[in-house]
């Protein structure tokens, strides 16, 4: 594979990031990894997440890849620093600044920021979104039983009226809505039937350009290449496959289990 960018999550979400990419660089390889065997990663801990973060950082750079995507807004939010401190020499990009800006290009005024209890603890979107604009209303929210849920693979059935039970006390409140983690792509359908017509940002969609234009502004685009992909999960392939079957094409992709 060649200038491979490596992509992880704790689980399923982060292929909402591979999907917007795979568009984006029709070029380049990407290898994804989704780290089962620990997820959730929501309600870790720094340490724990450092940990488990760093260890799939290594796998990446143990095969020669030096762009990696924290396809993971919990550490984006809590350990990107110190994985970069720790990994000079990789490039590596985290989903919340690219998702912050995509945000404020909008031009809304109050948004609900909905995330994993990590994710919202460590108030990354909200101080992030002040440094820019302090005018903005920025509501916090953690939504801990989405994720466990998505990864059952079983959140058709029920999950409504997990979402009914965060967000309907919103209703009319709010203007736009950060999905600030990377499994909600998976459900902005079922947001849209309780919120209706706002504003809806995916940290998905946001780091995807960021990434391209970086390739691009460093030459690292070979328009000859016919691009690889692989998908790796530390947990088990079928479950893996029956979590991301209503939403990801695995026709031609084969899931491989990994030790990291
Ligand atoms: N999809 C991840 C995020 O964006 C992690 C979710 C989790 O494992 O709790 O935060």
């Amino acid at each position: 594979m060649k200038n491979t960018i490596g992509i992880f999550d704790s689980g399923v979400g982060g292929l909402t990031v591979l999907q917007t990419m795979m568009k984006d660089l029709p070029h380049t390889d990407l290898m994804y990894i989704g780290d089962n065997k620990n997820c959730p990663y929501g309600d870790k801990s720094k340490a724990a997440l450092y940990e488990c973060a760093s260890k799939v950082v290594e796998y990446f750079i143990a095969h020669q890849i030096k762009i990696i995507v924290l396809a993971c807004n919990t550490t984006s939010a809590n350990v990107l620093e110190e994985l970069r401190a720790a990994y000079p020499n990789t490039r590596i990009i985290g989903v919340i600044d690219s998702t912050v800006q995509n945000f404020l290009r909008k031009e809304k005024e109050k948004v609900l920021v909905i995330a994993t209890k990590a994710t919202i603890d460590s108030h990354k979107y909200q101080d992030t979104i002040a440094l820019y604009n302090k005018q903005v209303q920025v509501n916090e929210l953690a939504t801990p039983k989405l994720v466990p849920l998505i990864e059952s693979g079983k959140y058709k059935k029920g999950i409504q009226e997990t979402i009914k039970e965060y967000v309907t006390a919103y209703q009319g409140k709010i203007d736009s809505i950060i999905l600030g983690c990377t499994h909600y792509p998976i459900i902005a359908n079922q947001f849209k039937e309780v919120l209706k017509d706002i504003c809806y940002i995916s940290s998905s969609e946001s780091v995807s350009k960021e990434v391209a234009y970086y390739l691009s502004e460093h030459h690292l685009i070979d328009t000859q290449h016919t691009r690889q992909i692989e998908i790796n999960t530390t947990g088990d392939v079928e479950d893996f496959k029956f979590a991301a079957g209503s939403f990801f094409d695995f026709e031609e992709i084969k899931v491989h289990h990994i030790e990291v």
